[in-house]
């Protein structure tokens, strides 16, 4: 062989070594996150939804969501119109009763675009504080006190 077709050989070696450790890179993460995902959509709330609980949940809230999701949590925030999808309205009680508190805390936690991820911006304590309190938005329409909420507000199956 020669040298330079030698020399074209071992690069396209290594070329196809790199791709198959940037294959491995990205199959493991999203693997790793795809099992982070599951664990957290089945998480239960371990903040039950009392007084202090909500009145910080509100307070967060106000901070970070009312823009988007109104103060009201019927996605009527300022800056809905400017975004390309709409806001989740709060107060659709059965939509509302079909998320399990897993899954509204993974939405906070993980985003959803145009929705930015609040990981990094509100701790986890915060974030369950956040899902009792997007929960009232629909409870108070339907006349049920915000306390009627339990820690486990996961839907019902009977
Ligand atoms: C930049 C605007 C924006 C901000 C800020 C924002 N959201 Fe959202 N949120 C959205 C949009 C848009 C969606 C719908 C995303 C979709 O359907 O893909 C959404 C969806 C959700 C959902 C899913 C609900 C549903 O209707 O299915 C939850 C829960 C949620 N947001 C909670 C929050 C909370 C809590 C905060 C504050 C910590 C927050 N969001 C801040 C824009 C925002």
């Amino acid at each position: 062989m020669a040298p330079a077709q030698k020399k074209s050989k071992s690069a396209a070696i290594a070329a196809l070594i790199a791709a198959l450790i940037i294959v491995i890179v990205v199959l493991g993460y999203a693997l790793t996150r795809w099992s982070t995902i599951e664990k957290t959509r089945k998480l239960k709330n371990p903040v039950p939804a009392t007084p202090t609980a909500l009145a910080e949940g509100k307070q967060i809230y106000q901070q970070h969501c009312q823009r988007c999701h109104g103060p009201k949590g019927d996605g009527h925030g300022e800056k809905a119109p400017s975004l390309s999808v709409a806001p989740g309205d709060f107060t659709d009680a059965t939509k509302m009763r079909r998320q399990a508190d897993g899954e509204l805390y993974w939405q906070i936690t993980y985003g959803r675009l145009p929705m930015p991820a609040f990981k990094d911006k509100v701790d986890e304590n915060g974030r369950w504080e956040l899902v009792d309190y997007i929960r009232t938005f629909a409870v108070t329409r339907s006349h049920v006190k915000p306390a009627a909420v339990s820690k486990n507000s996961a839907p019902s199956t009977k």
